[in-house]
């Protein structure tokens, strides 16, 4: 292979989501730019996103749909580039897509549509690859950013840290990130998983396992403020209700809902279900009990999955609860039974980790970067984009949105020789 260029006005490392899109940008503006990654496969995060469809973004997004120790931190790069500006790509691409619900844009026909229109992008900015490329250490002195890696040293006057979060470490995630922003002296917000299933004790939750399948859609929120220990992070730490599906497995609980509200969800705090939602259970239960010679059981079925109603009555209200007839339970008990329905508190004792988190919250503090570029105030040339920086979407193609318009400001922002 003939000797290739080693030095560059600009060298992005990660060619995910952000990494792309930066480098796309800046190479279309004339600049010599090399994206490095050090995966075998091309942004394997878009490819398995959205269920194979890629959630690329959502119509609604605003700095409100992300988690922050600086909330504002994001708004400059969200207005600057918003989900419209990507729908016009991804049309100016021929990409089909649809809205699935609430705002979450997905593609027709694969996912894999997105990643050949970003690398077209890049193609357009004829951007250089270094792909698998491992990156041994970084180094920096007046002038540059000096890359070792298995493929030699490059050069580049700016560098671009976009190496995302540790969600998923069998698909090659790491901390790069969070390494190289400690080693030029920035701060880093705890990393943790988000987006992820909460898990329960073994053994309080064993009644719960035989449920492991059945699904509904409940109202779930964090303690938050209103929980009895001091706010840490007000961002982090205000309580937050979301509307969305949830998941019984054997070890605990998953589904749209549970994620959302991992993101907000601190270790020792309880989260608090509503399982009926849409329901006034005390009232439709006091309502059906004149006279009604059915079983409570037969009654809450109606009201509910018949395999959560049998379940419950039997593991949380008594082993014969549900065989009494309706008519002969105190009035009492049907306000507790409709109280604990409405409001189930329990407390996850921890997470399904990295390995099946879709994100990663924490990351590079934002107090360090500018919110216009992305660069890192005390480091000239240094920039952090997408997930590794400490800015968290909820679920619904919120990080999308967040990766490629960091990736914009980013690459707008760069300069040339
Ligand atoms: P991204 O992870 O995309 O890219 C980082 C790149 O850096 C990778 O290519 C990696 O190989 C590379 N890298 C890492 N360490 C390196 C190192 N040391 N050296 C060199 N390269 C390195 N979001 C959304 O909005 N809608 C959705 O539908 C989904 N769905 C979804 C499903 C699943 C299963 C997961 C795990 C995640 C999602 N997400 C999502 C989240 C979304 O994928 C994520 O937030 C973005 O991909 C983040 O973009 P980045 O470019 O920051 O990182």
């Amino acid at each position: 292979m003939a000797r290739v260029a080693s030095s560059f006005d600009v060298a992005v490392i990660g060619a995910g989501a952000a990494g792309m899109m930066a480098a796309a940008v800046a190479g279309q503006r004339g600049l010599r730019v090399v994206l490095i990654d050090h995966a075998e496969k091309l942004a394997e995060k878009i490819r398995i996103s959205g269920g194979g469809r890629c959630n690329f973004t959502n119509i609604g997004t605003t700095p409100a749909n992300f988690l922050s120790q600086n909330p504002h931190f994001c708004r400059s790069a969200l207005a600057a580039y918003t989900p419209r500006d990507f729908i016009d790509m991804v049309e100016k691409h021929g990409i089909r897509w649809h809205e699935k619900h609430r705002g979450q844009l997905f593609c027709d026909e694969s996912s894999e549509d997105i990643i050949a229109m970003l690398k077209r992008e890049c193609d357009d900015g004829r951007v250089a690859w270094r792909m698998p490329c491992s990156v041994k250490d970084i180094v920096r002195d007046q002038e540059a950013f000096l890359l070792r890696t298995n493929q030699g040293n490059i050069t580049a006057r700016q560098l671009v840290m976009a190496t995302g979060g540790m969600a998923i470490p069998q698909l090659g995630a790491t901390d790069f990130a969070l390494g190289i922003a400690r080693q030029f002296g920035l701060k880093v917000v705890e990393p943790r998983p988000a987006l992820v299933p909460l898990t329960f004790d073994a053994q309080a939750w064993q009644p719960f396992s035989a449920l492991s399948g059945v699904a509904l859609e409940v109202s779930v929120k964090n303690d938050g403020a209103a929980g009895k220990r001091k706010p840490a992070g007000a961002a982090v730490r205000r309580q937050t209700e979301f509307l969305e599906d949830l998941l019984f497995t054997h070890r605990g609980l998953s589904g749209p809902a549970i994620l959302q509200i991992s993101s907000f969800w601190e270790p020792g705090e309880p989260i608090h279900v509503d399982l009926a939602p849409h329901q006034d259970l005390e009232r439709d239960l006091l309502a059906a009990k004149p006279g009604s010679r059915q079983q409570l059981s037969t009654v809450l079925a109606g009201l509910w999955p018949k395999r959560l109603a049998d379940q419950w009555l039997a593991s949380v209200e008594g082993q014969d609860a549900g065989s009494l007839r309706l008519a002969d339970v105190p009035d009492k008990t049907l306000r507790n039974l409709a109280a604990h329905i409405h409001s189930w508190s329990l407390v996850p004792n921890g997470t399904a980790g990295y390995k099946k988190a879709e994100v990663m919250r924490g990351g590079v503090d934002t107090r360090a970067l500018n919110q216009k570029t992305m660069e890192a105030g005390t480091v000239p040339g240094l920039y952090f984009i997408g997930e590794a920086v400490d800015v968290t979407g909820w679920l619904g193609g919120y990080n999308f949105q967040w990766a490629w318009a960091s990736g914009v400001a980013c690459g707008q922002a760069l300069s040339g020789a």
